[in-house]
This record gives structure tokens, C-alpha cells and sequence, in this order.
């Protein structure tokens, strides 16, 4: 049997860690795969994390099963963070996944099981597992016009027209925040006239938010998705904890599905519990655990969230330095948009070869479409990379 089997494309984000190992140069720089890391390279557990864990240690008591939609308060504070009191909590129908991506897979599963008819417009580009997910499960993707590839910002023109081929039924798949891999986002006028299309057209948002904290602020970064769940009757949510709470491999995520007839509610939420049921049977609970003590206690979640914002303010620091620097060494302001992208990522514009000349030349490794991870940096490294650039022709 396994002889039928074809080879699978490699993931192109994944594919750079191996490379980024394999490579013996000591002054290799790793702009690849979407983790953050501090001035040092860490990856660290974040404080209020760690208390959690700690208490946790002393507190559990057993390891049987929570309940197929997860632990409810999980839900609960996940529901609080992201949609704050944009709808009510019975509004919502939510289960924990395995990670952000688990809710993605179980959203599209949902839809697939709703209307089996439905296609799901994609910003181009997108995140590559959304299309690599979608392919798997014989989902017809439509792209739509999102980036432009000469001013690095959103083509909010060209979005508009292509979103105008929708029809009734189908799903818009938007980045709540920190759009992943572009780095540039609507604003909330835009956001106002997707949703009044979105409404008028009677299309399903679909909204995945895993940088919430990244970009603007927890709120901030939130404001978009609340817009759309307090205005459109239907919304699918993916969200995940791997960034914003640093528990990567713990695989923390919530689908969230708000419908505004309370009626569905149940048979929702049913249908939510029944795809966990199929596909992994009960979500990991650990994680979930340490973010519901996080975001429960106060002075955790205090702490949570100034280290948050250390994060974030330290992104911007280095978007602004990297700006600054590309400014200096190219002599020209066409860079600019590093500083005005929002998030862990900019997409910088450079062409495939330049990319490559990067990795080869300067051992810089960032993904093929010039996508950074701008926590991959820090200020030693920011002149490095901005000369490299500029001295590989970008
Ligand atoms: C990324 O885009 O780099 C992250 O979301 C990690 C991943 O799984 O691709």
C-alpha cells in the first residue's frame, strides 16, 4: 500500500529551519519560520507562563479527560480576550483545537459539512497552510488581489474588485491582525466597506487572528474582528495562543463560531464537539490550562501583558531601525513601508533571486516571497541585513 504513495510538496516555511541548521556559518542570520525570539535568539517562556505552570504542577490532581469542546473556561477567557463585548457569550459557539491551525482545519471542515458548495475567497498571499489545507480537503480557494508588490502596502482596490465576484454562501477568509505573510493590514475604514460587502453580498467571514498583541496593541489588534462579529450575522474565528502567550508546541487554540440566532447555537456547538470528536477526539488540555490561569488571575494577566508589550515594542523598535538603516544604505525611501507593516512579518518586495543571493551569499534565510520575521532581528543584525539587501540589488 504505502508504495501508492506520492512525495508532498515540502512546506516552504518548514523547509528553511532544516536549511538554517544545516548551515555551519556562525554568522547566519534566521528571518524563516514565524517564533519569536529576543535580542539573544531565545525563545522564551514567558513569566506569568511559567508561575502557571508551576501552580498548576502543585494544583492538578488528575489527568482524565476534560469535555470534547475543551475545558469551558478555556473558552470563556478566550472569547473575553478576542471578541471582548462585541456579542454576548451565548452568541458563541467555541471549542478548543490543537493550535491555531487546528481551528483553521476544523472551520474549514465546518464549512465543507455546511455547504459543501462553498468557496473560500483567500487574500494573495495568504498563509501557505491555508491553501495547503484547503487543497487537502478538495475546497475550491478563490484568490483575491491583496498586496501590492511595487508600494508593499494592501491594494485595497484591486481586494474590493475581486471580492465583488462572490456569491451568496461563500467565505472570505481575512487575518484579523498582523496580516501573515505581508505584514500590511486594513484599516477600519477599509474593514467597514469588506463587511458591508460581506453583508450585502451574504458571504461568511471567516477571520483567523494568531499575532493578537503583535501589531497595535491586544485591543487594538482585536478592534477589526469585533467590527465584523458585532455586525455580520455569522462569523467563523480561529485563534491561537502559540505568539501571543509563547506556547509554540503546547498547540493552543480556539475556533469560535458567532451566529446571531441564538436558535443554531446548540446544533453549532454540537457540530463543533463532533468534528474534535472525529478528528482528535479531545483537544491537548495543558495549554489551554496555563492561558485560562493567565488571563483569570490579575495579576498574572498583568504580567502577561507588559511582557506582551515589551514584545511588541521591541518589534517596532526594530521595524523602525530596519527602516531607518534600508533609508541610509539605499539612499532612497522605498523601504518605508517596513515601519508602517503591523506584526511579527514584512513582506519586503525583493525578487526570488535576491532572496536566494541572500541565503547563499550573506547566510541571511528569510522565506522565497521575502517575507522577514522582524523578531529574527536585533540591533546588531538590522545593519547587516539592510547592507546585504542593498549590495544583493534589492
Ligand atoms: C509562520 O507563518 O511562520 C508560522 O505561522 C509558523 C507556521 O506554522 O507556518
Amino acid at each position: 500500500m504505502f508504495e501508492q504513495l506520492k512525495e508532498q510538496p515540502a512546506d516552504k516555511i518548514l523547509m528553511l529551519i532544516q536549511m538554517y541548521r544545516e548551515d555551519n556559518r556562525t554568522n547566519k542570520i534566521d528571518l524563516g519560520v514565524g517564533v519569536y525570539k529576543d535580542a539573544t535568539g531565545l525563545t522564551p517562556i514567558m513569566r506569568a507562563v511559567k508561575e502557571a505552570e508551576q501552580r498548576w504542577w502543585g494544583e492538578e490532581t488528575t489527568k482524565a479527560y476534560t469535555g470534547l469542546a475543551g475545558d469551558p473556561a478555556f473558552g470563556d477567557a478566550m472569547v473575553g480576550l478576542v471578541l471582548g463585548d462585541a456579542v454576548s457569550r451565548d452568541q458563541v459557539a467555541a471549542v478548543a483545537t490543537p493550535g491555531g491551525t487546528g481551528a483553521v482545519r476544523q472551520a474549514f471542515e465546518l464549512i465543507q459539512m455546511a455547504n459543501p458548495a462553498a468557496r473560500i475567497f483567500v487574500s494573495n498571499p495568504t498563509w501557505p497552510n491555508h491553501l495547503s489545507i484547503m487543497k487537502h480537503l478538495g475546497i475550491e480557494a478563490v484568490p483575491y488581489r491583496y498586496f501590492d508588490e511595487t508600494t508593499c502596502a494592501v491594494d485595497f482596490a484591486g481586494m474590493m474588485e475581486d471580492l465583488g465576484d462572490v456569491k451568496a454562501g461563500d467565505v472570505v477568509l481575512l487575518h484579523g491582525c498582523c496580516h501573515n505573510p505581508t505584514g500590511a493590514n486594513l484599516n477600519m475604514t477599509e474593514w467597514q466597506a469588506v463587511i458591508e460587502l460581506m453583508n450585502a453580498r451574504g458571504v461568511i467571514p471567516m477571520i483567523d487572528i494568531a499575532y493578537q498583541g503583535f501589531g497595535d496593541g491586544l485591543n487594538e489588534d482585536a478592534a477589526a474582528t469585533r467590527a465584523v462579529v458585532s455586525e455580520c450575522p455569522e462569523v467563523l474565528i480561529a485563534a491561537s495562543c502559540s505568539k501571543n502567550f509563547g506556547i509554540y508546541r503546547e498547540r493552543t487554540g480556539l475556533l469560535m463560531a458567532v451566529s446571531h440566532d441564538k436558535a443554531g447555537h446548540k446544533v453549532t456547538q454540537g457540530n463543533l464537539a463532533y468534528l474534535n470528536r472525529q478528528n482528535y477526539s479531545f483537544p491537548p488540555d495543558h495549554g489551554a490550562r496555563l492561558v485560562t490561569m493567565v488571563l483569570n488571575d490579575a495579576e498574572l494577566r498583568a504580567d502577561w501583558q507588559a511582557e506582551l508589550e515589551d514584545v511588541r515594542q521591541g518589534m517596532l523598535g526594530l521595524r523602525e531601525q530596519l527602516a531607518t538603516e534600508l533609508q541610509r544604505v539605499s539612499g532612497s525611501d522605498r523601504f518605508g513601508f517596513v515601519a508602517q507593516h503591523r506584526g511579527m512579518f514584512s513582506r519586503l518586495g525583493l525578487a526570488p533571486e535576491i532572496v536566494e543571493k541572500l541565503r547563499v551569499e550573506h547566510g541571511i534565510y528569510m522565506v522565497g516571497d521575502s517575507r522577514i520575521n522582524i523578531a529574527g532581528l536585533n540591533s546588531e543584525t538590522v545593519p547587516i541585513l539592510a547592507n546585504a539587501i542593498v549590495s544583493a540589488g534589492g
